[in-house]
């Protein structure tokens, strides 16, 4: 078991384990009724048994499924779990159960957020990916135009992992939670004091099943050790955006078909070539093609250009991205040379 304490405004713990002991450290007394929400694929692999543990602890659990997948990401659904909170009975003392990946921490996290001005949360994710999306507060839905624009800033009471139920993750979503811990691999160069990033490859190109507790736990001291120095994204939390201009818009483009860490795989290869970094483009892009990475379903340049002008990172509507040369920098890149890097890569993978 390891515990990560996250000092923030609110502070809390991150517990990741291979069983649920964290359910003796939380004091259950202080909250009226536990509302979990939940998808329909982890209510039909989890919910019953989850649901179950949650009792010997409280009397009282209600819970809320939604359709999995992003489009349940959004105002009409968190207006229905609302409705469905307000019949459940739940009041200001409801401890919202976020239990599910990065959608779900999301859509009950901002329910957290809006519900009576605010209830408290905890997050109990289920996918490799969330190990990202569960710490940090950031919490939101999506409007049809623009991923997460609608968010708030709102911290967990606590995350807590139980990494046995990562074993019926799907191979694509494993893939795509890797392509988070990967960008934190990357970035554990110029966080943490010393770089994961190939140990890392090594131990992917083993193929030897990683051990996700430590794993998780490493990609989460990156993320720690930024949004403890800059919890509101005020300067270097969009460092923790690497991947995430061209990866985003790629999403956008493709209805949401690639899931988010196979879009933010392929956006790290083309912010490492924005950057002229062709070494760990490629060596990042050799992985992904053994590893059977979605490709892309090339569209003209234009259409990603179109997304890339929606990000909140712009300025003066020139596009930014966020690129790892000596020191990480956030820099607007002129359309041409984005042009050359989208011919590039797209060469890449016609080859
Ligand atoms: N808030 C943040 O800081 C942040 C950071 C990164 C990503 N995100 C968001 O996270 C979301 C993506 O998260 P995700 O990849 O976890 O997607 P997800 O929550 O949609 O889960 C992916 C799929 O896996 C299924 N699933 C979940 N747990 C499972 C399990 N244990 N076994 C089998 N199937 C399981 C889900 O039902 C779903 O079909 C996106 O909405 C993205 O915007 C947020």
């Amino acid at each position: 078991m390891v515990t990560i304490s996250i000092s923030a405004s609110t502070p809390y713990e991150v517990v990741l384990d291979n069983q649920d002991r964290w359910i003796d450290s939380v004091d259950w007394s202080s909250y009226s009724m536990l509302w979990v929400v939940t998808d329909k694929h982890v209510e039909s692999l989890y919910g019953e048994s989850f649901r179950s543990t949650l009792n010997l602890t409280h009397s009282h659990v209600v819970s809320s499924v939604v359709e999995a997948g992003d489009a349940s990401k959004s105002l009409s659904q968190l207006e229905q779990l609302v409705a469905e909170g307000l019949r459940h009975g739940c009041d200001r003392q409801t401890l919202i159960v976020a239990f599910g990946g990065g959608m779900i921490g999301d859509l009950a996290g901002f329910l957290a957020s809006v519900y009576m001005r605010g209830v408290p949360y905890i997050q109990v994710p289920t996918t490799i990916l969330a190990h990202d999306s569960a710490v940090g507060g950031k919490v939101a839905v999506n409007q049809p135009f623009a991923k997460n624009a609608i968010g708030s800033f709102y911290q967990p009471s606590g995350v807590y992992y139980n990494v046995s139920r990562l074993n019926t993750l799907p191979v694509q979503e494993v893939r795509s939670g890797l392509g988070e811990l990967l960008k934190h691999a990357y970035l554990s160069r110029y966080v943490l004091e010393s770089s994961f990033e190939d140990d890392l490859f090594l131990d992917l190109n083993e193929n030897e099943r990683l051990d996700w507790v430590s794993w998780l736990a490493r990609g989460i001291r990156v993320k720690q050790t930024i949004v403890e120095t800059d919890e509101r994204e005020q300067g270097i939390r969009a460092w923790l955006n690497f991947g995430h201009t061209f990866g985003h818009a790629l999403e956008s483009v493709e209805a949401y078909r690639i899931p988010h860490g196979e879009a933010v795989l392929h956006g790290m290869v083309f912010a490492f070539l924005v950057s002229g970094d062709e070494v760990r483009a490629k060596r990042l892009f050799n992985w992904m093609r053994s590893n059977d990475v979605t490709p892309i379903d090339w569209q003209p340049f234009e259409h990603y250009v179109e997304k890339m002008m929606l990000d909140k990172k712009n300025r003066h509507g020139v596009i930014r991205f966020v690129l790892l040369r000596e020191t990480i920098t956030v820099e607007s890149v002129q359309l041409e040379h984005l042009r050359h890097t989208f011919e590039q890569m797209k060469g890449w993978w016609e080859r």
